[in-house]
C-alpha cells in the first residue's frame, strides 16, 4: 500500500491509496455521482437491504455530500475505489487526471461515528458485483484500518452490517475484527469491532 504515490495529494497522503493491481483509493468528490449510482441503484448492491438502494442519481448526490464534507472537516473519510478498466469496463471512468482511465468500483473508508455514546470509527465498503468476490473489500478494509491506526490511533474501528450479510462478515473477521454479535438494543445489526491496543 502506497500513500503517498501521487503528487497532487502530497499534503494529505490519505486523499489518494495505492493499493496492489492498480487499485486506487481517493477522497469522494462530487462528479463521482453518477459512477457511484451505477453501484448505488443497482439492488445486487444491496441484497441485504433492498430498499436502500439508491432510486435515482440525485439520491446519490445528497448521499454523498455529507461523505465529502467529512473529508473537509477530517481529512479522511470514504474514498471512492477506482480500478483498472479491465476490471469492469463498462463501470464509469473516474474524472480526475490522475485516475487514469480506471472504472469507479465502489465505495469504502472510515467516518467518525456515535456509538451509543462511544466515539469511534465506522467502516464502510460497497462494491460494484461485477468486482465482489476478487479480494478487493479485503484491501480496502486493510487500507482502512491503515488509515485509522494513523489518523485516530485511539478509536475503535467498527462495521455494522445485517446479521445475514456473511460477506461483510467474513471480510471484517479476515482483517481481524472480533464479531460482537448483535448491536445492543438493535438485532437488525450486527457489531464487529477492531479494537485498538488497550481498547
Ligand atoms: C462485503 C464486500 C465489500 C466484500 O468485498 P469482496 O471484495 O467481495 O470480498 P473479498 O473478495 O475480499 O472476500 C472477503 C471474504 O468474504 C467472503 N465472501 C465474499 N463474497 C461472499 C459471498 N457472496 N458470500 C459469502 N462469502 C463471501 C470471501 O470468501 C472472503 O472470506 P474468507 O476470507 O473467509 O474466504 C462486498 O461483497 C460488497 O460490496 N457487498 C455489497 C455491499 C455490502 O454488503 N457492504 C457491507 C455493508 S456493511
Amino acid at each position: 500500500m502506497d500513500v503517498a504515490g501521487d503528487q497532487e495529494s502530497a499534503s494529505n497522503p490519505w486523499c489518494a491509496v495505492h493499493l496492489p493491481q492498480g487499485v486506487l483509493l481517493r477522497d469522494i468528490e462530487n462528479d463521482d455521482a453518477p459512477g457511484l449510482y451505477l453501484i448505488h441503484g443497482n439492488p445486487l448492491a444491496y441484497a441485504h437491504d433492498p430498499s436502500e438502494t439508491h432510486p435515482h442519481l440525485e439520491h446519490t448526490r445528497a448521499f454523498l455530500a455529507p461523505f465529502r464534507a467529512h473529508w473537509d472537516t477530517f481529512g479522511f473519510g470514504y474514498w471512492t475505489a477506482l480500478a483498472p478498466e479491465p476490471w469492469w469496463p463498462s463501470g464509469a471512468e473516474g474524472a480526475r487526471t490522475h485516475d487514469d482511465g480506471r472504472r469507479i468500483v465502489g465505495l469504502g473508508g472510515i467516518q467518525t461515528f456515535d456509538l451509543q455514546g462511544t466515539r469511534v470509527l465506522n467502516a464502510y465498503f460497497r462494491l460494484a458485483p461485477e468486482v465482489q468476490g476478487r479480494g478487493l473489500g479485503t484491501l480496502v478494509l486493510r487500507a482502512a484500518l491503515a488509515c485509522a491506526a494513523a489518523v485516530e490511533p485511539h478509536l475503535d474501528v467498527v462495521v455494522r452490517t445485517r446479521p445475514a450479510n456473511i460477506a461483510a462478515r467474513r471480510t471484517a473477521r479476515r482483517v481481524g475484527f472480533a464479531d460482537e454479535g448483535t448491536v445492543p438494543g438493535d438485532t437488525s445489526m450486527q457489531l464487529l469491532r477492531y479494537r485498538v491496543a488497550g481498547g
